[in-house]
């Protein structure tokens, strides 16, 4: 069975994007995804999807989930539950769920390991936020802070959780 995971970025409340945009130009941040994605599967909702600048993330296997028609969709597959998703993923060593909002909630429910940078800000204007994260059932094992500097306007720290053992059944919601 492969490892799911969730990465993402999110403010101090939470706050992941505004107008199905990122609120934030982080290039380490950036590089930190595509470190961990790279060759492995990614899981994203329909809107997100809709917000990479280029399209289908390369050297990944891009999923989109939607309940739209599949061919409106290129270079990428495209599942219409979080089960079909899985089950494409079956012979994947590590699957991340990649957002958004509506993506991370179902994710949360399974997920064995959170991949969460923490950009020490908060943004008014932010529309759509991360779950609530019940931190009893993590176990953190990365703890690395960054300042701000001339790339990056916010510090931030990366952050990566497993679930606690015991504190999981993988079954979807
Ligand atoms: N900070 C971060 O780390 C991060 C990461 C990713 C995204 N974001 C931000 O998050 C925002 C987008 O998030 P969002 O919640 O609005 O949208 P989303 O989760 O990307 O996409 C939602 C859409 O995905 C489809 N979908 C989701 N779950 C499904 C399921 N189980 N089965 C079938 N279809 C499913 C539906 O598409 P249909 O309507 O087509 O059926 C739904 O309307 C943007 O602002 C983006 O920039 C931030």
């Amino acid at each position: 069975m492969s490892i799911i995971s969730v990465i993402t970025a999110v403010d101090e409340h939470n706050a992941i994007g505004k107008k199905n945009r990122l609120l934030w130009n982080l290039p380490f941040d950036m590089q930190r995804f595509k470190g961990a994605t790279t060759g492995h599967a990614v899981v994203m909702g329909r809107r997100t999807f809709e917000s990479l600048p280029k399209g289908a993330l390369p050297n990944r296997k891009n999923i989109v989930l939607t309940t739209l028609p599949p061919e409106s969709f290129i270079d990428v597959f495209v599942c219409n539950s979080m089960t079909d998703a899985l089950e494409l993923c079956e012979k994947e060593t590590e699957v991340f769920m990649i957002g958004g909002a509506m993506v991370y909630k179902a994710a949360m429910e399974i997920a064995d390991k959170l991949y969460l940078t923490r950009v020490h800000h908060v943004f008014d204007d932010a529309d759509i936020f991360f779950p609530e994260i019940n931190f009893d059932e993590w176990d953190e094992i990365e703890n690395d802070p960054h300042p701000a500097d001339e790339q990056h306007i916010y510090a931030y720290t990366f952050h990566t959780y497993v679930r606690r053992l015991g504190g999981h059944i993988r079954q979807l919601p």
